[in-house]
């Protein structure tokens, strides 16, 4: 296992004002970042001042205002494909979060390229976001859906990807970090065998993109999508990346204003990416609060993010490990981000859940949008703390004591 160069936690922490409180009484310890994490002053500034300052509509406007705004968007835009490698700002289009980067895919790459017949290839490990909306596609164009399988120890089998691409498979869906079980997958590697048979390669980068350096370069994807919530930006803004030439292949995802050219009654034409995929008022705020996020995380440094969350996790297997119950279900090694999701005796996850809560300990219990992944483990539901860079620990060793409380409690 890594470990980290030390982060000052005790600074970062001060950067947070909303851990400053207590909740049930005690002190909170927020553990459930991969839901959606908390925001440093530093984002919260930038929002503030945006709408004291410079909010105006974008791109329309003839006034210093609108000229502020805009150059703020499209500065966002820079900076966030900066933060993930692209090759130009026109690559980025911004959208709600990692969900709508993925429905747009399914949505406008979709119905152009797959036809009855052709094949789908996700995982076990996707999210629901990762699967419904290529379930949807299935269902209009006749294509089928596969799934590559996990091991028993939460990792991808890698064999099953030679097995099941085949010349059939138009798109393979995968997770780059698992939201239930903190598994990195190695993402290159499925994007050169999936290359093999000519698929086309969307990532979901929503536990990746927070706590890893990202370049879609490297990983060599065609899409890739996170959103800004868990990466202490706004709620309401991520990115989906994809290939320039895929981006202006793509028919529009939803007509409006601002994506268009010229409009007819009866046709028009629609600017070039990525304004055709942004109808309407943008989400401007927000992309510039996501800037600010982005400028946060990487001034801190991301490799040293991802070390310290790895030296959280192995520091908690070793806790629980103590624990009588306790059962770790990710994979133990490099390949693990910090993500603890786990099962204690027959405590039903709901039950431990609300015991933590009364501790002022947030965890996320029940099957974290991945109900075929549960199926597969044979569970319900599990509990599952997710550390960010704010978390210590200390945080740790309370939730340790709050799993010891929760077994003499339901003893
Ligand atoms: N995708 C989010 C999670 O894993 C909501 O909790």
């Amino acid at each position: 296992m890594k470990t980290s160069t030390r982060l000052d936690i005790k600074a970062i922490k001060a950067e947070f004002p909303i851990l400053d409180q207590e909740v049930n009484g005690h002190r909170l310890v927020y553990l459930d970042n991969a839901a959606s994490s908390q925001k440093p002053r530093a984002v919260v500034a930038t929002l503030e001042r945006y709408y004291e300052r410079d909010h105006a509509n974008v791109h329309r406007g003839i006034h210093e205002l609108s000229t502020r705004a805009t150059q703020a968007y499209e500065g966002a835009r820079a900076r966030a494909a900066r933060y993930i490698g692209a090759g130009e700002p026109e690559e980025v289009v911004f959208v709600r979060g990692t969900t709508e980067g993925i429905n747009l895919v399914a949505s406008a790459w979709g119905p152009e390229n797959l036809r009855e017949g052709d094949e789908i290839l996700l995982t076990v490990l996707e999210h629901h976001s990762n699967i419904v909306p290529w379930q949807l596609l299935a269902q209009r164009t006749g294509a089928h859906l596969k799934s590559v399988d996990i091991s028993d120890d939460g990792r991808l089998r890698l064999d099953q990807f030679d097995e099941l691409l085949t010349r059939r498979t138009r798109l393979v869906g995968v997770t780059h970090v698992s939201n239930a079980l903190g598994t990195i997958n190695p993402v290159e590697e499925i994007v050169a065998a999936a290359k093999r048979v000519g698929a086309t390669v969307l990532v979901d980068g929503a536990q990746a993109a927070p706590h890893l350096p990202i370049d879609v370069g490297a990983v060599g994807c065609d899409f890739y999508a996170f959103s800004g919530h868990k990466m202490c930006g706004p709620t309401g803004i991520g990115v989906l990346w994809g290939r320039r030439e895929l981006l202006e292949e793509m028919a529009p995802y939803q007509g409006g204003g601002e994506m268009i050219e010229i409009v007819e009654l009866e046709r028009s034409t629609y600017k070039p990416a990525p304004q055709k995929f942004e109808a309407g008022t943008p989400n401007v705020a927000d992309a510039v609060g996501l800037a600010a996020a982005m400028d946060y995380l990487e001034d801190i440094g991301l490799e040293r993010i991802h070390a310290h969350e790895h030296d959280l996790v192995a520091y908690a297997l070793e806790r629980g490990a103590e624990i009588p119950g306790f059962r770790d279900l990710g994979p133990v090694g490099d390949d693990r981000a910090g993500v603890l999701s786990f099962e204690l005796g027959d405590i039903h996850p709901h039950d431990l859940a609300q015991v933590l809560d009364s501790r002022g300990i947030a965890v996320r219990a029940g099957h974290h949008c991945n109900q075929p992944l549960m199926r597969r483990l044979g569970l319900g539901a599990t509990t599952r703390a997710s550390f960010y860079l704010y978390n210590d620990r200390d945080d740790v060793d309370v939730l340790c004591e709050g799993l010891n409380a929760a077994i003499e409690f339901f003893s």
